[in-house]
């Protein structure tokens, strides 16, 4: 058995942790401008241009059970849903707003044919929820609102309450948990508490006390006693979520030491919203190699994707989500179930190694494709049996060196070199599956 201890959570953190591999959706009004989800923040769009998009929104091409199959061929075990982003349209049919998809062309509950789509799919729902609301009268204008130059925004501030707004809030969160069967993961985004000196202090970031996040949590785990957390309250909580980054070892938290349960959240291109003109997208290589360096380290990763304002995944996202179900198709086994590999296993150069959750079998993933031998240190007498994941073809090894006649042969009883052919499989990342004795 793994050897590794996660720091205890309240939600149901063993399927994920075993599921590894989940899809991000990011999807709203800003779908239609088309230039990244925080454009109302970047453009300072006032309300009146960005209700254009309101009147039109029309996803008439929006099928679930697309995204469902999609996600599904692609290997991923879990979604994520924007159900209400920071411009604080919502995607639900909510009682506590007028500013919803029931009110525009769409007219329908986005949310529910996304939940029933994924769920006949065997994959677990989850709801991203936006604790920012540049829509919401109540929310207060601080330095990252649209609304942040204009030169009444003080003004604009009198009487906006937010005790009123963080009732929405927990109102809303309700609906969503209550009307829409079972949950498993509750996304919240995001917290920025930190004072800014540049800005006066009715301008300054939001954190728990404005959330009244403690109050929040409960209303969650109330109503869902198993979901899980993220840690975006400014309340640590059951997953920590570093974002557009690669951690190199294994999450630890911050005062305690413990490894925590994470989940790496990335984009395919640059923006989580759909973006028609950027061309940032991430290469096959990429794309696989991420998810393997998550998962070595104990990780899961959330990949995103943002659907279009007609409602469908253009062809750059299917082509991304191609690559994943082409690799996952022969190698899920290394991600699935697995973890970091124990302390005992030191990964040779260019590879990135996972293990089994019962510690029997060791995957090489070869990031860098060796010229005709691996030699893995500390492997010697522990493998019984090894091939490549992807066909199932045996890999034949020795124990104790390689005779190539460049030094005088040394017996190192440690040492067990893998013979590779010299031609890389047609594999992204091929994947030696070692049985361990
Ligand atoms: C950041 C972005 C937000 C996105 C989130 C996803 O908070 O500002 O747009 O939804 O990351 O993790």
């Amino acid at each position: 058995m793994s050897s590794y201890k996660t720091k205890k959570t309240l939600g149901n953190t063993e399927w994920f942790e075993h599921d590894r591999f989940g899809m991000f959706i990011h999807w709203g009004l800003y779908a239609m401008p088309a230039r990244n989800e925080w454009i109302k923040h970047i453009e300072c769009i006032t309300d009146e241009k960005y209700d254009k998009y309101f009147k039109y929104f029309n996803p008439d091409l929006y099928d679930a059970k697309e995204w469902a199959r999609r996600a599904k061929e692609a290997g991923m075990k879990y979604a994520v849903l924007t159900t209400k982003h920071h411009e604080g349209f919502c995607m639900f049919d909510t009682k506590y707003t007028d500013y919803k998809c029931t009110n525009t062309p769409a007219g329908r509950d986005l949310v529910k044919e996304y939940v029933e789509a994924f769920r006949a799919e065997g994959l677990k729902v989850g709801f991203y929820y936006s604790l920012i609301d540049w829509h919401h009268p109540d929310f207060t204008i601080d330095a990252i609102h649209p609304r942040r130059y204009d030169k009444d925004a003080f003004e604009q501030n009198q009487g906006r309450d937010m005790k009123k707004y963080t009732e929405y809030m927990r109102n809303q969160v309700t609906e969503l948990l209550t009307n829409y069967g079972k949950i498993d993961i509750m996304w919240f985004d995001f917290s920025y508490p930190n004072k800014d000196p540049n800005y006066p202090d009715w301008m300054q970031g939001k954190g728990k006390d404005d959330w009244e996040s403690e109050k929040l949590i409960e209303t969650v785990r109330a109503i869902q006693p198993d979901i899980i957390i993220d840690n975006r309250c400014d309340l640590e909580q059951d997953i920590w979520t570093p974002e557009q980054y690669q951690p190199l070892t294994w999450v630890k938290h911050a005062e305690t030491g413990e490894l925590v349960t994470w989940e790496a959240c990335q984009t395919f291109s640059g923006s989580w919203g759909y973006h028609r003109d950027e061309s940032t997208w991430k290469s096959p290589k990429m794309l696989i190699d991420m998810l393997i360096n998550t998962v070595c380290i104990g990780g899961n990763l959330l990949m995103n994707v943002g659907p279009t304002a007609r409602g469908y995944l253009d062809k750059r996202a299917e082509n991304a989500l191609s690559v994943y179900a082409e690799w996952m198709k022969y190698n899920s086994r290394s991600i699935y179930g697995c973890t970091m590999a124990e302390p005992e296993f030191v990964a040779p150069r260019g590879t990135r190694l996972t293990q089994s959750e019962d510690g029997k079998r060791l995957y090489i993933h070869l990031i860098e494709y060796p010229y005709a031998f691996l030699e893995f240190q500390g492997l010697g007498g522990k493998v019984d049996y090894a091939q490549f994941l992807h066909d199932g073809s045996e890999i034949l090894y020795t124990e104790g060196g390689v005779d190539h006649f460049s030094e005088a042969r040394t017996q190192n009883d440690g040492l067990v070199a893998f013979k590779l052919p010299p031609v890389k499989p047609d594999v992204v990342v091929p994947v030696i599956e070692v049985f361990l004795k």
